[in-house]
């Protein structure tokens, strides 16, 4: 029988454009730690952050301030490079996702190919977990980025929504479709299934929906969107709708 437990689904809120707002003049305002106080109290779940080579958002002084000063989960993005796996095994963040990273583009194009990298991708996996850190690869909505994720013992995917959300009509409903197959299938494989990028208040209730996706990260839309109601605002209305989706609300 399902229950209120089962049914629920975290948001995790990614506040790096906080950052970039403050790095565009410098200086200290806007805060992000200040956003992520926010951000908890207005429903997030988990605070989500990715450090950068470039550090075009956060940068380490973030990082740690956020571990040290937040209590709900913190969820570090990053590449799967020397620099990054050392900075967060000695951070020590709740959650890490290991994101492809190309210094060029503008977000994350895409999701980390772990059929090609597996071997370079399953000792840091290893290392972060030895250091008591859940781990997460965040990869397209393919069955064989599946199956190679499993293969190297991660517990965690993230499925990559870019593509759903930049369709509409018919090409949206397919991808929609493939997102909820393969969410089951990493559910088969044992491990737990988290999804994100893209998402906005028009697009977020049928993913949401998904039964067997339990967390959601989100970023660029709600500090957008925090511009005309309001950080507090946006969260509250993006929670509301996702918990909608579940018939929690
Ligand atoms: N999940 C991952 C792994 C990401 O890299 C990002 C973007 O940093 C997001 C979710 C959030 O995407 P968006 O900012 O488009 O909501």
């Amino acid at each position: 029988m399902e229950n209120k437990k089962n049914k629920f689904i975290r948001l995790g809120v990614n506040i790096d454009h906080v950052a970039t707002i403050r790095n565009a003049r410098g200086g200290l305002k806007p805060d992000p730690l200040r956003a992520a106080k926010i951000a908890v109290d207005a429903g997030a779940d988990v605070i989500t952050i990715h450090l950068r080579e470039d550090r075009r958002h956060v940068n380490d002084q973030d990082v740690e301030n956020l571990i040290q000063k937040m209590n709900v989960p913190i969820n570090l993005e990053i590449a799967c490079t020397d620099e990054m796996i050392n900075f967060a095994y000695n951070q020590k963040p709740n959650s890490v996702c290991l994101v492809p990273e190309k210094r060029e583009e503008k977000t994350t194009e895409g999701g980390l190919d772990v059929v090609k990298f597996q071997k370079k991708i399953a000792p840091a996996i290893g290392k972060l977990m030895e250091r008591g850190i859940k781990v997460a690869l965040f990869i397209e909505p393919e069955y064989s980025q599946i199956e190679a994720a499993a293969s190297i013992g991660v517990p965690v995917v993230e499925l990559h929504t870019g593509t759903y959300s930049n369709f509409q009509g018919n090409l949206m409903l397919n991808e929609l479709k493939k997102i909820k197959n393969n969410s089951k299938e990493v559910v088969k494989l044992g491990m737990e299934c988290h999804a994100g990028h893209g998402l906005t208040f028009d697009n977020v209730f049928e993913i949401a929906k998904i039964k067997d996706i339990v967390e959601l990260n989100i970023g660029h839309f709600l500090i957008g969107e925090a511009i005309f109601i309001g950080i507090d605002n946006a969260i509250k209305e993006m929670k509301s709708i996702i918990l909608s989706s579940r018939n929690l609300i």
